[in-house]
């Protein structure tokens, strides 16, 4: 069984599975296309069920922060934010969007630059699964995290869904590079910090003329705890 210090060497060697370098100019183009409008809108109302109403002033840790997309909808939630990943790219865009209450580092999940008990709230999304070990990437971010009460929020792309899969089939893709989670395996992961919560949104339809109708697919798929939507949200209460 490898050390905790064998993973974190290798880590170093390999922080991330894609080089988001390559993506950085044009990664935020998928938020705006009519699909992309659709997931962000449902990803983002099922991470705010973890949040606390008033988070004026908490701070807030988000690993693999990429353009700083997200980290713009937390700070418009209240958070001061500190986004940080190993992309210098993806953090230039980041930078250069001025957000307020925003600052961004390059850094890496493995180890994380910061003193335990931190931050309020750590956040990842759509990370977990292109770091080299999602584990030892949890562990660093729990330790920052203020205990108790701290909060994890973590969103993934599920591996049990049909889209996923194809997407990852496509050679060359980002995702043909990912290592992606399965609900279980997520809640495995996550379940040792605590009480773990699980979700899975979507799929949202691809016929354009059935998109608007990608809300109430959501909340029947999720009414009948359907397993195969597209991305899993998960939080644990430290
Ligand atoms: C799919 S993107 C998600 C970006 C952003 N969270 C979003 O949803 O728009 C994954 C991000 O994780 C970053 N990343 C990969 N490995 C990392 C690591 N070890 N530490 C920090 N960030 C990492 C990548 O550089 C990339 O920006």
């Amino acid at each position: 069984m490898p050390s905790v210090d064998t993973n974190l060497e290798k880590a170093a060697d390999r922080p991330s599975r894609f080089d988001f370098d390559t993506v950085s100019s044009t990664y935020d183009q998928w938020y705006e296309t009519a699909e992309g409008v659709m997931y962000d809108r449902l990803e983002k109302k099922a991470i705010s069920r973890y949040l606390w109403q008033n988070t004026q002033g908490m701070k807030l840790l988000e690993v693999g922060c990429g353009t700083g997309h997200w980290s713009q909808f937390f700070c418009d939630y209240g958070f001061n934010v500190a986004g940080v990943d190993t992309s210098e790219g993806m953090i230039k865009v980041a930078q250069s969007k001025n957000i307020t209450n925003a600052s961004f580092r390059i850094a890496d999940g493995h180890s994380l630059p910061f003193k335990d008990n931190s931050f309020d709230v750590t956040v990842a999304i759509t990370t977990l699964e292109f770091v080299h070990d999602a584990e030892l990437v949890l562990q660093e971010m729990a330790r920052c995290t203020r205990k108790p009460s701290g909060l994890l929020v973590i969103g993934v792309l599920n591996a049990s869904a049909r889209l996923n899969r194809s997407r990852q089939e496509k050679p060359g893709s980002l995702y043909a590079k990912a290592k992606l989670l399965s609900k279980g395996q997520l809640k495995k992961i996550l379940g040792k910090y605590g009480q773990t919560q699980l979700f899975t949104i979507g799929p949202v339809p691809r016929q354009r003329c059935l998109l608007s109708f990608s809300p109430f697919i959501d909340r029947v798929a999720r009414l009948l705890h359907l397993p195969h939507g597209v991305f899993i949200a998960g939080q644990v209460r430290l």
